[in-house]
């Protein structure tokens, strides 16, 4: 495994729209793999494989109890609403308020190429949502309600 370098906001990269995976292969095993020990290794919550310069639909999320692997992630059903800070690691200390559903349900490919569904609510249905928006292109910067003051961190 080996620890990959996070883009950050103002490469090209993180702007582009990612490609399906068509194929579940040892590359993609390897990819999963490397993105898993950078995510333990950064702190982070989740990461989507643009930000490691893979331009493939493929995202990792810590729900807290383990790490998700979804390939080809769909959003299905969301309701409700919360409104939270939010921040990427490709945005190193920027944090910002962003709204997003309060459920989530999603369904994605694991690495066996199996289908599967997940229901998530509040941080975890907020990572899917981010990291998704990831694939293509979009930044929580771009939906932030406002972005928070050093002070604001402080708490
Ligand atoms: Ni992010």
């Amino acid at each position: 495994m080996a620890i990959l370098n996070i883009l950050t906001e103002g490469d090209e990269t993180l702007r582009k729209t990612s490609r399906k995976v068509e194929i579940i292969n040892s590359r993609i095993h390897t990819l999963l793999d490397d993105m898993r020990e950078t995510l333990i290794e950064s702190g982070g919550v989740g990461l989507a494989a643009p930000q490691v310069g893979v331009l493939r639909r493929v995202v990792l999320v810590d729900n807290g109890e383990e790490i998700l692997e979804l390939i080809n992630p769909e959003i299905l059903e969301t309701s409700g609403i919360q409104e939270d800070r939010e921040g990427c690691l490709s945005c190193p200390n920027k944090w910002g308020i962003v709204k997003r559903p309060m459920k989530v349900k999603l369904r994605a490919l694991d690495r066996f190429g199996k289908s599967q569904i997940y229901t998530a609510t509040g941080l975890t249905a907020r990572c899917f949502c981010h990291e998704c928006d990831h694939l293509d292109g979009t930044l929580f910067l771009d939906k932030v309600e406002r972005m928070l003051t050093p002070e604001e961190l402080e708490d």
